[in-house]
């Protein structure tokens, strides 16, 4: 075997490879061979260069779809206990708003969270990031903010971390201290947040524990003022930002995070056409939520077509959490927002890859292409709209992360 030989290949593929900006990019036929975690040939099955066909692992897909790797972009996932009670209220009619105003939603979490081990929350943490490469994921971001105080906010980054090492996969982590006010704070927000941004957002950055940092911004949040605060002390320690933005009520959060530049807005159902032209002029990228869109029976859709316009791209996610969204799938993610968003199958797919990765400001995966990480699914379907189309169901094939098939 020449010792250049590629170390995976994968032939007779029905490649998509999203490589321009519209359309899926399919190869019909097609072969891709990665050599040290990356792609470094992709083409027609019959034009695989002799060099290339020795390699290493060899599968031969049988004309099976093979896509990038999804990404989910935005995740809750490291937390303790679970809200089932609370799903329960809420079928009986009470508010998520209301449930948050009477102590429990976040701060009810926040309890189950600070009262768990490190390592019993990363057994929790696991299994649920396990579902999710599943189902083809291979990138997950995840953010803390059910400590809210500073042991139990760096014990969830540190989960998230070793969520990533133990599964070989990348964890982006997110601080969002700024997500709820904790009850030895009630009636004391602008005090809480001056502590997160002198003493709990530095402890956690000092622990090379922040990849970017989160507020939410909402009646039953922050204020944008206090939001500005904790993006002002994020900025000046270099690290990028991002908002749960408009998510209840128009609180001008999508042009609050573009103001500073953010890597993203999320949920957004609320935000206004202002907010949409700033992400644009910024180069935010709108990151879909409809697991919580559907749990929370919202019907203020965002403004999809305002994104459109504007060229603004949306990523879609699950924001897999306890209250809002108990969503553990990123292809049901990508299958609700083309039902409740009518995003097509081709939006939903490049808005759980490349839109995905642009949201976490990863640039060397998303796509398939040569010199991309070989981040790669192979799914048990033909047409890319089956991603979309099957609502669960044990679609995928094999996930090979940095080439290497995931276990
Ligand atoms: O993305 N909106 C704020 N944060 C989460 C919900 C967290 C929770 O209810 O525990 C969200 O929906
Ligand atoms: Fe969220």
């Amino acid at each position: 075997m020449p010792h250049n030989a590629p170390d995976l290949l994968l032939t007779h593929a029905r490649l998509v490879t999203l490589s321009d900006d519209t359309g899926y990019g399919l190869i019909d036929d097609g072969a891709l061979a990665c050599r040290e975690g990356h792609i470094v040939w992709i083409g027609p099955n019959a034009q695989v260069p002799t060099t290339l066909r020795d390699a290493h692992e060899v599968h031969d897909c049988a004309g099976m779809l093979v896509t990038p790797a999804l990404i989910d972009c935005h995740t809750h996932l490291v937390f303790g206990g679970d809200r089932a009670g609370e799903f329960e209220q809420r079928l009986l009619g009470v508010s998520y708003e209301d449930i948050a105003r009477q102590g429990g939603g976040i701060v009810s979490s926040v309890c189950a969270t600070r009262a768990a081990s490190e390592d019993a929350l990363l057994d929790l943490a696991l299994a649920r990031a396990r579902a999710l490469l599943a189902d083809g994921v291979a990138t997950l971001e995840i953010k803390s903010g059910y400590g809210l105080e500073r042991d139990s906010e760096l014990r969830m980054l540190r989960v998230a971390r070793r969520v990533g090492e133990m599964l070989g996969i990348t964890v982006k982590t997110t601080f969002l201290a700024a997500h709820a006010v904790p009850p030895e704070y009630a009636g004391r927000a602008d005090d809480y947040i001056a502590h997160v941004c002198e003493t709990l957002l530095p402890a956690a950055h000092a622990e090379g524990l922040v990849d970017a940092v989160d507020a939410f911004c909402e009646r039953i949040g922050f204020t944008p003022q206090q939001t500005a605060r904790v993006f002002a002390a994020a900025r000046a320690l270099g690290l990028p930002v991002k908002l749960h933005a408009d998510q209840l009520s128009d609180s001008d959060g999508a042009a609050l995070v573009a103001s500073f530049d953010g890597l993203s807005a999320d949920h957004v159902e609320y935000s206004s056409e202002t907010g949409v032209r700033m992400m644009a002029a910024h180069g935010s990228t709108a990151v879909l939520l409809p697991g919580a869109f559907l749990c929370l029976r919202e019907t203020r859709m965002p403004p999809i077509e305002q994104f459109r316009a504007h060229g603004v791209p949306m990523a879609v996610a699950t924001d897999a959490n306890p209250g809002t969204s108990p969503l553990l799938s990123v292809r049901l993610a990508m299958a609700l927002a083309c039902i409740q968003f009518r995003l097509s199958p081709e939006e939903s797919l490049r808005g759980a890859t490349c839109h995905a990765a642009r949201a976490l400001d990863l640039s060397d995966r998303g796509r398939l292409v040569v010199g991309q990480r070989a981040d790669i699914a192979v799914w048990r379907a033909r047409q890319p709209a089956e991603l979309c189309y099957w609502l669960g169901g044990d679609l995928l094939d094999g996930l090979y992360i940095g080439a290497r098939r995931a276990p």
